[in-house]
């Protein structure tokens, strides 16, 4: 099954540039950045976008897992892998593929700030409009999606098409 299209390859390719450079304005000059991908869905957004950013930069990564995905009453995260490097002192932009409910970003802005860093920010590539239980702010966002499944450029359905190239629709068996 071929999932049908729903933000092309080149649609992608031009919001990625089009972050990057507004994250080089944005940060121009500064030091201690890092663009922090939440794994597993950000490893390839995380990839194109850092490659175009001419600032200086490392990148650190994290697993987050979260409980009762999709129901109301639960929404639990837990860190299942950390950073390498302490955060401490640095501008850190957490990326992330998709936010749905928020709770994942939520948590995870929370966390972070515990640690004393010098600025957080958050960059998705997409956003589920009408999904959000918890308040959280992008600053940097690629495109505002309907509530559908999608797959491709990072994004999984039972760990299958995250490297397809664009992002697609895929209807869940059993939905
Ligand atoms: C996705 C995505 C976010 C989270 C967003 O990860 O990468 O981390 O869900 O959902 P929320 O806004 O409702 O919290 P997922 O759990 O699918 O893991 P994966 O990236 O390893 O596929």
């Amino acid at each position: 099954m071929e999932p049908k299209t729903l933000i092309s390859e080149a649609d992608i390719r031009r919001r990625v540039s089009e972050l990057a450079a507004q994250i080089s304005r944005d940060y121009a000059g500064k030091e201690n950045v890092v663009l922090l991908a939440v794994l597993k869905g950000a490893f390839i957004f995380l990839a194109d976008l850092a490659r175009q950013l001419p600032v200086p930069h490392r990148v650190e990564f994290m697993a987050l897992s979260s409980y009762g995905k999709g129901s109301a009453s639960s929404g639990q995260v837990r860190v299942e892998m950390d950073v390498r490097d302490s955060i401490e002192g640095s501008h850190v932009i957490v990326i992330e593929d998709i936010i749905d409910t928020g709770r994942t970003l939520r948590y995870l802005i929370d966390l972070l700030k515990t640690r004393h860093p010098a600025s957080v920010a958050t960059c998705s590539l997409v956003r589920k409009q009408d999904r959000h239980e918890v308040e959280v702010e992008i600053d940097y966002l690629g495109f505002d999606i309907p509530d559908v499944f999608v797959v491709g450029y990072g994004l999984d359905y039972a760990e299958q098409y995250r490297t397809l190239p664009y992002i697609g629709i895929v209807e869940p068996s059993g939905s």
